[in-house]
């Protein structure tokens, strides 16, 4: 006896299973519901368009299956799957496909599940919840929060103390904390080419940690303590519900702005997207200082709106002890400034200041360095026309040519 199979069984079946096996739900029954429910949904959507049953599937009609899948995980009181790569669900014409997957990773405002989870809370006394603030003050990730989010944040934070030599966070891990330095230093591994390599290190300030939680990738790299050391600890579940939440905010504000950056073009749009993660906004009034001439540098700017005047301080002549301040430069939207001395690694060379008020998109030293590479060449060039810009000042251009030595 023959027995037929229908046209698309395979395909269907191996579909599913794929998604049963990526997800590993609890209740298999619940899941195939969910799972064929939906596929149903999508094949009737197909027909509602009048697609054409050759056509391609359009990307628009994109069906998160994970999403779904991931609330049947929370009902039954389950972590929720941490792998939730967006699923195109399958498109049923009269054959099954199987279609891509896209490539963001993570969408915050359809985790709603998350929602339903308690708020974290770890009880402080007022000594621990100062000096946690004291930490947090510099960490760009929170400097968009509204007062409310950021207790959120304080209150979850937990304290983690730390020996020498323990291993923080090792690469390939999944991501479970986001880490503030209260005090030690750490230095940075990240595997090339099969060894481990130091790429850099922290020391006494800082944070680390955030990459895994925002876009649901393994760890990055690995961070080991060098000395004993104390680090506040904020766990992946708040992590994901205010800071990255707050980013997808931050996203739909800037993304056309960061697009007209002719700095950042050389950037895929991904990483233009890991840029608008990274930065916070700052606002200064008329005069205001944003830079001074000889500090150390942790940040580079972007200016949002307003003016900003470049200054330096230079001797007239190189017997002259007395410097005086001179206007060399104004930046305005769209321009950046700011970056000189996190590419020499050597202190400020000028300093800045508001003309008006002024908001600028800031980005600390360790996401310019990781996100900012393939902006490197504009960069230097720039740099270069510093020098022509200080010979036509001041007949001389001595300062940049010992910074960029
Ligand atoms: P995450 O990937 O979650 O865990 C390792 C962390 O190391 C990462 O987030 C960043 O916060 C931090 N880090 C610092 N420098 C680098 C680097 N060069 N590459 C990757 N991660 C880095
Ligand atoms: P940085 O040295 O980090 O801080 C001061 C910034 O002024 C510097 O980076 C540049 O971005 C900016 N700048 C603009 N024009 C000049 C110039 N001619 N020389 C040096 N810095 C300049």
């Amino acid at each position: 006896m023959s027995i037929e199979i229908p046209e698309g069984l395979t395909e269907l079946l191996q579909s599913f299973t794929v998604e049963v096996l990526r997800n590993q739900p609890r209740d298999l029954l619940e899941f195939a519901l969910q799972y064929f429910t939906q596929l149903k949904d999508s094949e009737t959507k197909e027909a509602s368009f009048g697609n054409d049953q050759n056509s391609a599937p359009r990307p628009g009609k994109a069906v998160n299956f994970i999403d779904e899948a991931m609330q049947i995980d929370s009902e039954n009181g389950e972590e929720e799957d941490d792998d939730d790569e967006e699923f195109v669900a399958p498109v049923i014409n009269r054959f099954i496909r199987r279609a891509s997957v896209c490539a963001e990773a993570f969408n915050p405002d359809e985790d709603d599940d998350e929602d339903k989870e308690p708020w974290v809370t770890h009880p402080k006394t007022d000594e621990q919840r100062q000096r946690l603030q004291e930490a947090c003050r510099d960490i760009l990730l929170f400097k968009n929060l509204d007062p409310e989010e950021m207790s959120q944040v304080l209150d979850a934070i937990f304290e983690k103390f730390c020996t020498e030599g323990e291993h923080i966070i090792d690469q390939d891990d999944d991501g479970d904390n986001f880490y503030v330095i209260e005090s030690g230093t750490y230095n940075i591994f990240v595997m090339v080419d099969g060894a481990e390599k130091l790429v850099g290190s922290y020391d006494n300030r800082g944070s680390f940690g955030e990459l895994a939680l925002m876009y649901n990738t393994p760890r990055a790299a690995t961070i080991i303590a060098t000395s004993p050391g104390a680090l506040w600890c904020l766990d992946r579940l708040t992590f994901r519900r205010i800071i990255v939440k707050n980013n997808a905010k931050k996203r739909r504000l800037y993304e056309a702005f960061i697009e007209t950056l002719p700095l950042l073009t050389s950037l895929e749009l991904s990483e233009r997207m890991k840029v608008v993660d990274v930065i916070s906004t700052r606002v200064y009034t008329d005069s205001q200082q944003i830079i001074a001439q000889g500090d150390l540098a942790d940040c580079f700017y972007i200016v949002e709106s307003g003016q900003v005047r470049i200054n330096m301080k230079r001797s007239r002549t190189k017997k002259d002890q007395e410097e005086e301040e001179m206007e060399i430069a104004t930046c305005s939207r769209g321009q950046y400034f700011g970056e000189l001395a996190l590419v020499t690694n050597k202190p400020r060379a000028a300093s800045a200041y508001a003309v008006g008020s002024v908001k600028c998109l800031v980005m600390d030293v360790k996401a310019f360095e990781r996100l900012l590479g393939p902006c490197m060449d504009i960069m230097k060039r720039n740099i270069a026309n510093y020098e022509e810009q200080l010979v036509a000042l001041f007949g001389s251009s001595t300062e940049i040519e010992q910074q960029s030595a």
